[in-house]
């Protein structure tokens, strides 16, 4: 499929800043349209690699803006959906705000792609709809299971997307990610809330008793996955993630080595999540078999993205 016009939303956030980097350098001579509403998550520095190209145009607005789509969707091939409200904990504190931009924003975008004849369209999900997996891997045919208002959010919106493929007959993906981790990742998450309290000489604060189990996988292993999908003929569910689990606490753990500091001096537990998956755990025996592997690790690229947050870890007025 000769591709000359990718659309993406989420384009300024943490994975979606990694995806347009990834597209642009995969599709050569192809034109990349962002969506983005520049929420507290999203900041169009981090497209500073390739803005600047005339293949790329930026335009600031909101997924649930239906009138906005009929122009930016005129002759594109393949439409991503990657905006998202995405931190579980402000899931808990407003979970609306998480269903109108996840659920009803995800079908807004689908109604227009559908209307405005994509071809293609991809809808970034994750492995949260699973719900919690204490043992063994999910694969893509288990059923969802959310527990929190972020994972019913993002089940809702798969739903709704993939009901469609039937009557419209699209080729419509879903991809569901495991954790992701590298730079751009706002400090309400884990790694970089655990690298940015170091760097401020304060405790880092670990949910719980630290004990919760998660897989990593880097957003540039992440990005490679998602344009070897729109890539192939396929369409349907896939699971793309990493094969190594760590703890909170190990996480943590790591990280003050790092900065050689003693974790049991820097390290404190605070109050526990309503509810907090012990664990997820996906196969992705599916996109391996289509040529995708990790090929990054988060303890080698630790080094790497601390250096990263200590030059800009004041852009997120923490
Ligand atoms: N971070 C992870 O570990 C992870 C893992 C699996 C799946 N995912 C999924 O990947 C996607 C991206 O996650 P992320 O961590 O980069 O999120 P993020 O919060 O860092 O970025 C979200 C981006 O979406 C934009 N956005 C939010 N609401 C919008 C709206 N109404 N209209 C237009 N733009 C809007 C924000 O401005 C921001 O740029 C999400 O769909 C999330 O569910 C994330």
């Amino acid at each position: 499929m000769k591709v000359k016009k990718i659309f993406i939303t989420g384009g300024a956030g943490f994975i979606g800043s990694h995806i347009c980097e990834e597209i642009f350098q995969s599709f050569e001579g192809s034109n990349i349209i962002i969506l983005d509403k520049l929420t507290y998550a999203g900041k169009k520095k981090y497209l500073k690699n390739i803005i600047k190209s005339p293949r790329v145009k930026f335009v600031k607005g909101d997924i649930r803006n239906y009138k906005i789509y009929k122009k930016l969707l005129k002759n594109v091939d393949i439409a991503i959906n990657v905006a998202a409200e995405s931190h579980v904990d402000n899931s808990f504190k407003s979970p609306l705000s998480f269903t109108s931009t996840n659920t009803l924003g995800a079908h807004i975008f689908l109604l227009s792609c559908i209307e405005n004849n994509v071809r293609r369209i991809l809808q970034v999900s994750s492995d949260e709809v699973y719900g919690e997996m204490i043992r063994g891997k999910c694969n893509e045919n288990q059923k969802i299971n959310p527990t929190n208002p972020y994972s019913a959010s993002k089940a809702a919106a798969e739903i709704i997307i993939n009901s469609h493929k039937y009557a419209y007959k699209k080729d419509i993906l879903t991809v569901r990610g495991n954790n992701v981790y590298g730079i751009r990742q706002h400090p309400e998450k884990l790694i970089p809330r655990c690298i940015i309290s170091l760097i401020k000489n304060k405790k880092i604060p670990i949910h719980g008793n630290g004990m919760n189990q998660r897989y990593y996988l880097s957003a540039h292993d992440f990005a490679k996955a998602i344009v070897l999908l729109i890539k192939k003929k396929d369409r349907g569910i896939y699971n793309v993630g990493s094969e190594t689990e760590y703890s909170n606490i190990k996480v943590a753990k790591e990280i003050c080595k790092l900065f050689k500091k003693e974790p049991s001096k820097n390290i404190k537990f605070v109050k526990d999540r309503p509810y907090n998956d012990k664990r997820y755990s996906i196969s992705v025996n599916k996109i391996k078999k289509l040529g995708w592997k990790q090929k990054d690790n988060l303890i080698n690229d630790l080094p790497q993205i601390i250096e990263w947050y200590k030059k800009n870890y004041k852009i997120f007025n923490i």
